[in-house]
């Protein structure tokens, strides 16, 4: 299967949905404090996509080849976890790191947008890895362009990652998006400038690196699905859906609530 260009049209369709991700991350943001469950949380997102967006969460009873079921209708990875934690009963509390993950379905069309949430407040560790985190996802958009390649956000993700002391998890990457949740290309957090495909007009995929203060080694929990750091070191991930327009890039996942690029060197 070959990377799919969206038309005009199908680009509006992409718009909507993107759009509604970021809201959901905007209308649970002031719920992320002390006390609260993921699984409340996932309830909140749920309820907000279902009844007032009129959207589908597209993770509930998602099910890649080799995968169970997935059983709730957001990821939300906290601390040690790098992605994909299912919500579950356990209180957070203050100092912790949480990801929450959003993936709306609109009238057939996904988006997808992750942020960081810090619990009351954290270790400068903590916030550091968070704002660096959020410079590597700005620092791959920004190399969105038409003639560019799919290696080039790789290498400047990697690149900010590693001179900062952190390290790119390899196993997960940004995908192309749209009737489909996980369309090809593969969006690499690591590689070459220079290699891979040629970015061209009305390509759609997802930029979002997850980036560990240890190292980059991960396993896999007995759910099937959470994704936890193998040292047990922090780990944070950010995410936008991006379109490759005639003039650089546009990011589909903005919304009013969405923290702005950073100062980037
Ligand atoms: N939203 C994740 C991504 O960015 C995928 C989550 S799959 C799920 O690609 F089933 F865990 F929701
Ligand atoms: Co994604
Ligand atoms: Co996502």
């Amino acid at each position: 299967m070959a990377i799919i260009i969206k038309n005009a049209e199908e680009v509006d369709g992409m718009r909507v949905a993107c759009r509604l991700a970021g809201e959901v991350l905007d209308y649970v943001a002031p719920f992320v404090k002390p006390g609260v469950t993921t699984d409340e949380l996932d309830k909140l997102c749920h309820d907000y996509m279902v009844n007032v967006q009129g959207c589908i969460p597209a993770p509930l009873n998602y099910a890649p080849p080799g995968y169970p079921p997935y059983p709730k209708s957001i990821c939300a990875s906290v601390n040690h976890q790098v992605c994909h934690g299912v919500p579950n009963d356990r209180p957070l509390k203050k100092g912790d790191i949480v990801n929450l993950d959003i993936t709306t379905i609109k009238d057939g069309w996904h988006g997808d947008t992750s942020r960081m949430f810090v619990v009351g407040d954290a270790s400068i560790l903590a916030k550091r890895l968070c704002q660096v985190t959020l410079e590597c996802l700005w620092l791959g958009i920004a190399q969105v362009k038409p003639g560019g390649r799919l290696g080039d956000i790789g290498a400047a993700i990697q690149r900010h990652a590693e001179k900062q002391g952190f390290s790119v998890v390899r196993e997960f990457c940004g995908h192309g998006i749209g009737r489909s949740f996980h369309e090809e290309p593969q969006v690499l957090h690591y590689g070459k400038a220079g290699t891979g495909p040629e970015l061209l007009p009305g390509m759609i995929f997802t930029i979002e690196p997850m980036i560990n203060a240890g190292k980059a080694a991960i396993s896999e929990l007995p759910d099937g699905w959470t994704i936890v750091t193998k040292d047990r070191s922090l780990s944070a991930q950010w995410e936008h859906t991006v379109l490759v327009t005639d003039a650089g890039a546009e990011v589909l996942t903005l919304s009013a609530g969405t923290p702005p690029m950073p100062k980037l060197a």
